[in-house]
């Protein structure tokens, strides 16, 4: 069983549209795996994801009504295989907080696009552009696939 989190400030606009999306994504893989989503903030915590995270997966035919914002805790870094964060800082803030030897599980989730100029999945809570975002997202998510698969 390949355990991945992903983290990002608020856990109400990125991180769980990428959660969701990712599910989604992988629900015909053969794979054993869980996907979880945190916020490196407990600003937002138990609150649902954003009206605009929730529209773009209702869209796409993905529930919401289980998601709500939580920070993440010390002993996920032992749980998890993979941290995958969305942006640059949330990195920095995970690296700060990351348990002697759990280092190595963190990325930042657009390190599978080698060749993308936008190092950043960019925060819709400061664009209002969720559309941008979850594009971002779905470019990531067959590399993501592929690296599981290994
Ligand atoms: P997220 O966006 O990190 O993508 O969930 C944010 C959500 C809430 C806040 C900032 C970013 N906030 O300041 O409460």
């Amino acid at each position: 069983m390949k355990k991945v989190l992903i983290v990002c400030l608020g856990n109400i606009c990125r991180s769980p549209m990428a959660e969701g999306l990712m599910l989604q994504y992988l629900a015909n893989s053969p794979l054993q795996i869980t996907i979880d989503s945190a916020g490196t903030s407990r600003w937002e915590m138990g609150s649902p994801p954003h009206p605009g995270t929730q529209k773009i997966l209702k869209e796409h035919g993905i529930d919401t009504s289980q998601m709500f914002s939580r920070q993440i805790t010390l002993e996920d870094f032992y749980v998890y295989d993979w941290i995958l964060a969305m942006d640059q800082q949330n990195l920095t803030d995970l690296k700060r907080m990351a348990p002697k030897g759990t280092i190595d599980k963190l990325h930042l989730f657009l390190s599978v696009l080698p060749e993308s100029t936008i190092k950043d999945v960019p925060d819709p809570w400061f664009t209002g552009n969720f559309e941008e975002t979850y594009a971002l997202i779905l470019q990531a998510l067959p590399k993501w696939r592929e690296i599981f698969e290994r």
